[in-house]
């Protein structure tokens, strides 16, 4: 890193500033920081503007690396290529879908999927983790650790090997997806399932942080939001930088929410976009604690005992929430929460429509059909749904919901005996 770097970690409300080598990731006082750019310093060394990002090739390790990496001066700009560890995350596809945008009562060409699961272990975890795992050898760190409901530990347990760290990671017993527990343990990072939920597992992750000199990858690391700022840059460049009326998606440790919000805030700033988009963030009624702050004026967060058959976001005590009250200010947005039943229907639609997602990522899908039938979206708006995570991690909710015939749009296996005759009957 040069001697004198353009970014700095800031305290979020006392605005106390800190190196950005400094391994730190919270202030003195607890409060969460930001990654600041200075981006005065980075427009002297290079012309950004919608056109530079368009023309732009980018090259790390003599591999291509649009996504993440595609935007390095606004996410890492001093830290040399040779930390970088990058599996070329991010270029995820966005998608369009007449099934979709009729059963939500959008129109086809102003509705958009961007599926995050497209990503190399199934979640939009990567984006993340490529820039936290890169600051964590940069920092010259050993081993890496989070909590998780499945998706961060898959990825950190990818990330840890490529980069030759220990990776530590915990999950509560008993809630975590099978697809994501097989990744972690096939990945070779050793996982401790912990008698606990999600906020258990986090809070031995903020005590290790102190006491084992383990480098936490969850969101509580500014570095993640770093890299998950892109997710929104990189649509706003699929769209060809118009900004979309509504960015909506899923809400449980609302990383992804503080992340959305410094990415638009920048582009503001940067003037990369003239206006901004409202966020609408889903919830599973039953994990809902941002909602329930949100419905109070955001006068506190209070925890509570999280329960969903989305177990991504099965989490009562958001690390994020700070943050994430702030992006909802800045974005003028509004939270929301459907209930599992509305999260496995809006699933059978995403599904059906040949996209697939996992359960988390269908709140985003069931939200919007409630804020469209609320008026709160209208029909006209251009509305882009964020897919967080791939529909292999989670086959159990499918299967158990195909089978049961009693569901709306089940869609059962029939055994048939080896016959041409029978096979006819269902054609
Ligand atoms: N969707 C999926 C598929 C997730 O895995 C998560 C979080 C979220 C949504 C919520 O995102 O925390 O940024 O609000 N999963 C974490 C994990 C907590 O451990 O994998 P958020």
């Amino acid at each position: 890193m040069p001697a004198e770097s353009v970014s700095i970690l800031k305290s979020i409300s006392s605005g106390k500033e800190y190196p950005l080598d400094e391994v730190r990731f919270t202030a003195d006082n607890g409060e969460l920081l930001d990654v600041i750019h200075d981006f005065e310093a980075i427009k002297t060394r290079h012309k950004i503007s919608k056109e530079y990002f368009f023309k732009k090739k980018s090259v790390i390790n003599d591999q291509p690396a649009g996504g993440v990496w595609h935007f390095k001066e606004l996410v890492l700009p001093d830290i040399h290529n040779d930390y970088v560890v990058s599996k070329q995350e991010g270029n995820t596809r966005l998608y369009r879908s007449k099934k979709v945008s009729a059963w939500l009562g959008l129109k086809f060409d102003k509705f958009f999927l961007k599926h995050e699961g497209e990503n190399p272990t199934g979640s939009f975890k990567d984006r993340g983790m490529t820039v936290a795992i890169t600051m964590a050898k940069h920092l010259k760190q050993k081993a890496v650790t989070c909590a998780s409901t499945g998706n961060t530990s898959a990825s950190l347990a990818a990330y840890a090997s490529e980069a030759e760290l220990t990776g530590l990671v915990l999950i509560p017993k008993g809630n975590v997806a099978a697809g994501k527990i097989s990744q972690a343990l096939a990945y070779g990072t050793k996982t401790l399932v912990v008698n606990g939920d999600f906020d258990d597992c986090m809070r031995l992750i903020k005590e290790a942080q102190e006491k084992l000199s383990a480098y936490p990858l969850n969101s509580i690391n500014p570095f993640r939001i770093e890299g998950q700022k892109t997710i929104i840059w990189e649509t706003l460049m699929q769209l060809n930088w118009k900004v979309p009326d509504w960015f909506v998606f899923p809400g449980g440790n609302l990383g992804n929410t503080s992340a959305f919000g410094k990415a638009l805030f920048e582009a503001y700033e940067l003037g990369l976009i003239d206006r901004m988009p409202r966020f609408a963030v889903i919830q599973a009624e039953g994990a809902s604690p941002f909602y329930k702050a949100y419905k109070n004026n955001f006068v506190g967060l209070k925890s509570e005992k999280a329960e969903t058959i989305a177990t991504a976001i099965r989490i009562g005590d958001p690390v994020n929430y700070t943050k994430a009250v702030r992006s909802i200010k800045w974005t003028n947005g509004i939270v929301e929460t459907v209930t599992d039943g509305e999260i496995l229907e809006a699933k059978a639609y995403v599904d059906s429509a040949g996209i697939g997602a996992e359960p988390a990522s269908c709140a985003t899908a069931a939200g919007i059909k409630k804020l469209v039938a609320s008026g709160e979206i209208k029909p006209k708006e251009t509305v882009v749904g964020i897919l967080t995570g791939n529909i292999l991690k989670d086959p159990q909710v499918i299967v158990d919901y195909h089978m049961k015939s009693s569901n709306p749009n089940a869609n059962p296996p029939h055994e048939i005996e080896a016959r041409i005759e029978e096979m006819n009957k269902y054609l």
